[in-house]
């Protein structure tokens, strides 16, 4: 088989226990600042990988629209083969490869419905078009063909060209609660750095705190 990729040296850079924040989400929001700030295509975009209930991992590429300490937000067709994924196993992954700066984050959790207000909140911040374009797809339905998708593209502006576009029910956000985040930073001769934060759930739901270890690379 060919060998595909070079063999690039990684960072120098190093990445300590004692120069990260003891609050993962907050570390995260730094290192997606940092990519925000170099030449990275969709900085907030991940890797989703949802679980089906016949046990089928999938994965497919996300937008995260908000961070805060609850989780991580992103929104979609709540009716797609990933809304139907997390209805089934709300055990989700998600991870950010962010390879020209040899940071990648790993993160773990369960993905919630957020609350209707917050789905409202985003829907009213997006654009006319992609508000409708959100009415005009069955998100991963089969369709005849593209022709058949412009019309419903079409029919659903015409359909909202003198109103405003209501947020569909079936449409919206959801937030991935962590309980695993992991910061890899590449490093030279594959030794790369790997810190990880683990917290787990109480009986009466609450989180313990993070606790932080190093992984071998
Ligand atoms: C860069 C990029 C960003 C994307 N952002 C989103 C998104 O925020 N929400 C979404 O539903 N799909 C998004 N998609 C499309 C998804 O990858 C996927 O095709 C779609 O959500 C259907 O997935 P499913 O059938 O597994 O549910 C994006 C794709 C790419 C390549």
């Amino acid at each position: 088989m060919e060998s595909l990729g070079r063999h690039e040296d990684y960072g120098q850079e190093s990445l300590h226990e004692t120069h990260l924040l003891s609050d993962p989400i907050e570390q995260f929001k730094l290192w997606l600042k940092e990519a925000e700030g170099e030449n990275i295509f969709e900085p907030n975009a991940f890797v989703l990988s949802t679980v089906t209930a016949e046990q089928q991992p999938r994965a497919r590429t996300v937008l995260l629209k908000g961070v805060d300490e609850h989780g991580f937000f992103f929104a979609t067709n709540f009716l797609s083969r990933k809304g139907q994924a997390i209805s089934a196993n709300p055990k989700v992954s998600a991870v950010f490869g962010w390879y020209s700066i040899y940071h990648q984050v790993i993160i773990e959790g369960v993905a919630r419905v957020v609350p209707d207000h917050e789905s409202d909140d985003y829907h009213n911040s997006r654009p006319h078009d992609s508000q409708v374009a959100a009415w005009s797809s069955q998100q991963s339905a089969f369709i005849q063909n593209r022709e058949a998708l412009d019309k419903q593209f079409e029919d659903a502006i015409e359909k909202f060209r003198e109103s405003e576009v209501p947020r569909p029910d079936y449409w919206g956000g959801y937030r991935i609660v962590p309980t695993r985040i992991e910061f890899w930073k590449g490093r030279s001769n594959r030794m790369h750095d790997r810190i990880e934060y683990v917290r787990s759930i109480n009986d009466d739901g609450t989180y313990t705190s993070w606790e932080v270890q190093r992984l071998q690379p």
